[in-house]
């Protein structure tokens, strides 16, 4: 006896809604036809059907493929987000059985939308140009955060990738794991050439089709750069994880360079010290776990999620307060209480005079952009106008642009 249900087996993550009065039984191709939660959003390219739902105020990404490839997809992605890589969530994965002839070999995989830019835009609408060279470097950075963690992607390309802002730089996005694999404890040098190789070439092809379109930037030559991305990746990977030989009591130099790392934002899970042969020496290898440094050390501090460099910048921004707050008390005041004081007198009167409070995805970006707003008054006033100022003033010019944002 077939089963009255359209689908073999259904895994839904916890905290989301069941989806079971969506139109399982169509084809998700006539989706739109049958089902009044379909929406059009901003989309890269795609070898599979994908479309969006708003499902109680909630956009989700559903995506029609082979059973085979989507239970991988499906646990790829539940194992970047172990890791806390920066991927899309996996939300649910059902096997769907409607297709007699093909029964059980067709899946769809639900993912939480990530509101983001896809590549296009970025080259497409105007305002954008800003952030087009920071793109080759948000996709070397996102390219040596897998492969640290062990994983290898086997598709990196412009269309499989999202870009988040991040204090005036962009933040890269996993979107399809579809021919990731990992994580392995480590991963062969062949493995992530192998990877650098499959990403110049989908990215050189990516932007000789969108030459095609529109005049490309003059930095982005269409054969070279997939080697600027994979050069810019050659040198954060040597960076990170090169092995430093120093002599036995040249100790300092282990904290320069765990420093030195937590500087590009990664933190460091442990370094090894191996002694030479010759033993007044030491070898140091580092094991740098992701770079989440100032994003972990702000969420610690004032529970406020945010990308590493937003992170980072406001990590400045309260270390600069608690300066002034040690000298005009004349003794050192803690971390911890200066962060206390920063996110309650600062922070969260700023974001709810600015009407964020309840956007809390993108508050901590809009906060960087009011320091860096005071920082270019100030320097136009030859002096430092205060943040209230600033605050004003951004709510004059852009505050209009941020809520409906
Ligand atoms: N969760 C999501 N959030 C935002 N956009 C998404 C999401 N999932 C897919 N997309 C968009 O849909 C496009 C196609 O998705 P992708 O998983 O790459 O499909 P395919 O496997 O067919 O290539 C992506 O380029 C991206 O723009
Ligand atoms: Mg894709």
């Amino acid at each position: 006896m077939t089963s009255v249900h359209p689908f073999s087996r259904f895994f839904i993550r916890q905290g989301y809604p069941d989806f079971l009065d969506l139109p399982w039984n169509k084809p998700l191709a006539s989706w739109p036809e049958h089902c009044s939660y379909i929406v059009e959003v901003e989309r890269g390219l795609s070898r599979h059907e994908v479309v969006f739902i708003n499902y109680n105020n909630e956009i989700f990404a559903i995506k029609e493929l082979p059973t085979r490839v989507g239970e991988r997809e499906y646990r790829l992605l539940r194992e970047l987000e172990k890791k806390k890589l920066p991927s899309v969530l996996p939300v649910g994965f059902a096997h769907l059985q409607n297709d007699k002839e093909r029964e059980g070999e067709r899946s769809i995989l639900i993912t939480k939308f990530l509101d983001a830019i896809p590549y296009r835009s970025l080259f497409l609408k105007s305002g954008m140009e800003r952030y087009q060279d920071r793109l080759l470097n948000a996709i070397a950075v996102l390219l040596v955060r897998l492969h640290l963690n062990g994983f290898y992607w086997g598709d990196c390309s412009l269309s499989n990738a999202l870009f988040r802002r991040d204090a005036g730089e962009l933040q890269a996005y996993l979107v399809d794991a579809e021919t990731s694999e990992g994580p392995f404890d480590r991963l062969s040098n062949g493995q992530r050439q192998h990877d650098l190789m499959i990403m110049e070439e989908n990215i050189d092809g990516a932007l000789a089709d969108l030459s095609m379109v529109v005049k490309l930037p003059e930095s982005f030559t269409t054969f070279e750069t997939g080697e600027k991305i994979k050069q810019q990746y050659l040198q954060l990977w040597e960076e990170i994880t090169h092995e430093e030989i120093f002599a036995s009591d040249e100790h300092y130099r282990i904290q320069e360079r765990i420093h030195r790392i937590n500087e590009l934002g990664f933190s460091v899970d442990e370094v090894e010290l191996i002694p030479t042969e010759e033993g007044n020496q030491l070898r140091m290898r580092v094991i740098v776990t992701d770079q989440n440094y100032h994003r972990n050390q702000l969420h610690a501090l004032t529970g406020i999620e945010g990308e590493e460099k937003q992170a980072r910048q406001i990590m400045n921004d309260i270390y600069e307060l608690k300066a002034t707050l040690s000298k005009r008390k004349k003794e050192t005041i803690p971390l911890r209480s200066v962060a206390f004081h920063w996110t309650n007198k600062i922070y969260l009167p700023i974001i709810t005079r600015l009407g964020l409070l309840d956007k809390v995805n993108k508050a901590p970006e809009i906060y960087c952009q009011i320091l860096e707003h005071k920082w270019y008054l100030s320097e136009k006033a030859k002096h430092d106008v205060g943040l209230n100022t600033s605050v004003k003033d951004y709510a004059r010019r852009f505050q209009k642009q941020t809520n409906s944002k």
